[in-house]
C-alpha cells in the first residue's frame, strides 16, 4: 500500500482505555496497572499504541485511574519521542468501557475516532489494510471481529439470515451463538455521544460497549471487519493470555530478529519522527534497542 494514498484517508484521533481494576490478574495488578505489565519486552500499552500509530492516528488520549496516570506519563510523556500528541484523562471509577464516552467528548470533538482497549494486542501482515478498509467504511460505527474457540468470554456476534451483517451482539453469553467475537478495537463518529445517552448501567453495574454497538446494529449503521487468520489478536487480561502472548512475541522476535509492535519503529517508518533510531535517546544496551538500531535507514 502506498503510504501517500493511505495517509489521505486517515482518522487522526484515538482513545486507549487503560483503567479498570485488572482483578482477573490479581495479585499481579494489585500494585501495578495492568496495562503497564510486560508483554515480553514491552509494556502492554505499547501494543494498542502501535495499532493506533499503524492506523495513522497522531492524537491519542489515554484514559486511566487517577492514581496511575503519573506512571503512564513517565513512560510516554506527551508523545513527542514518537512524533505524536498524547494526553491523559482520569476515570475515577471503573464504570465500564462505554464510560469512555463520558470522558472523551472534548478530545474527539466532531471527528471520527478509534477506540482501543488497553489490553488488546493485534499484529499481522495485513493489519494496515484492515485498518484502511475500516477507515473507508461509511457507517457510524465499525467493529473488528475474530474467530475464537472460547466465544463465551467476549461479545459474540449473531448474524442476519444469509448475510454477514450483524444482527445483535451478546456480551459473554452462556449459550453458544457463534465463534465470531467483537475485539476491543472500534471506530465511532460523534453520534456515539447521543447513543451513549440512551444506555443504562447493565446488571453487572457497567456501561457496556456492547449496548452501544447494538444500537448501531439495530439501525443498520455498523460495519464488521472480520480479521482473518493472518492476524493475531488476543486480550492479555488473564494469566493464560498474558503468558501465551508474551511467549508468542518472544518466539517470533527471536526467529525473525525483528520487533513486533514497537511504537518507535512505526513512528520512524511512517516519518513521524525525524530522529535516527540510533540516536542517544534510543541507545540503551539491550535487545529491544539493539533491534531498533538495526532497522533499515536507522
Ligand atoms: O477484548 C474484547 C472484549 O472486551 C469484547 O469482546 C467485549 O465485548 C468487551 O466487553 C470487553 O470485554 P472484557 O471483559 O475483556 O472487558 P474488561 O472489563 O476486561 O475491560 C477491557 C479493558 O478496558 C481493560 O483493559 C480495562 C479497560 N477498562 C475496563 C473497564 C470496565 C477501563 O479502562 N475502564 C473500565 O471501567
Amino acid at each position: 500500500m502506498e503510504l501517500s494514498n493511505y495517509t489521505k484517508l486517515m482518522i487522526n484521533k484515538g482513545v486507549i482505555m487503560a483503567g479498570g481494576t485488572g482483578s482477573r490478574l490479581y495479585p499481579l495488578t494489585k500494585a501495578i496497572n495492568k496495562h503497564l505489565l510486560p508483554i515480553y519486552d514491552k509494556p502492554m500499552i505499547y501494543y494498542p499504541l502501535s495499532t493506533l500509530l499503524l492506523a495513522g492516528v497522531r492524537e491519542i488520549l489515554i484514559i486511566t485511574n487517577p492514581s496511575d496516570k503519573k506512571f503512564f506519563q513517565k513512560l510516554l510523556g506527551n508523545g513527542r519521542f514518537l512524533g505524536v500528541k498524547i494526553s491523559y484523562k482520569s476515570q475515577h471509577k471503573p464504570k465500564g468501557i462505554a464510560d469512555v464516552f463520558n470522558l472523551c467528548k472534548n478530545f474527539v470533538k466532531k471527528e471520527k475516532f478509534f477506540l482501543i482497549l488497553g489490553d488488546n494486542v493485534f499484529f499481522g501482515s495485513y493489519l494496515s489494510k484492515y485498518l484502511k478498509d475500516a477507515m473507508d467504511a461509511k457507517t457510524k460505527c465499525v467493529v473488528f471481529s475474530y474467530n475464537v474457540k472460547n466465544p463465551q468470554d467476549y461479545g459474540v456476534i449473531s448474524y442476519k439470515k444469509n448475510n454477514t451483517k450483524i444482527l445483535k451482539i451478546f456480551e459473554k453469553p452462556k449459550k453458544f451463538i457463534s465463534n465470531d467475537v467483537v475485539t476491543g478495537l472500534y471506530i465511532y463518529d460523534y453520534s456515539v455521544f447521543e447513543v451513549f445517552k440512551t444506555i443504562n448501567f447493565s446488571k453487572r453495574g457497567e456501561y457496556e460497549i456492547t449496548d452501544i454497538n447494538n444500537f448501531y446494529a439495530k439501525s443498520n449503521s455498523i460495519e464488521n471487519i472480520n480479521l482473518g487468520r493472518g492476524i493475531t489478536w488476543i486480550d492479555a487480561g488473564t494469566f493464560e493470555n498474558l503468558y501465551s502472548i508474551s511467549s508468542i512475541i518472544y518466539n517470533i522476535q527471536l526467529r525473525q530478529g525483528r520487533l513486533i509492535s514497537s511504537p518507535e519503529e512505526i513512528a520512524h517508518k511512517f516519518g513521524y519522527i525525524k530522529k535516527k533510531l540510533n540516536d542517544k535517546e534510543f541507545s540503551y544496551k539491550n535487545e529491544y534497542y539493539n533491534l531498533l538500531k538495526k532497522i533499515k535507514n536507522a
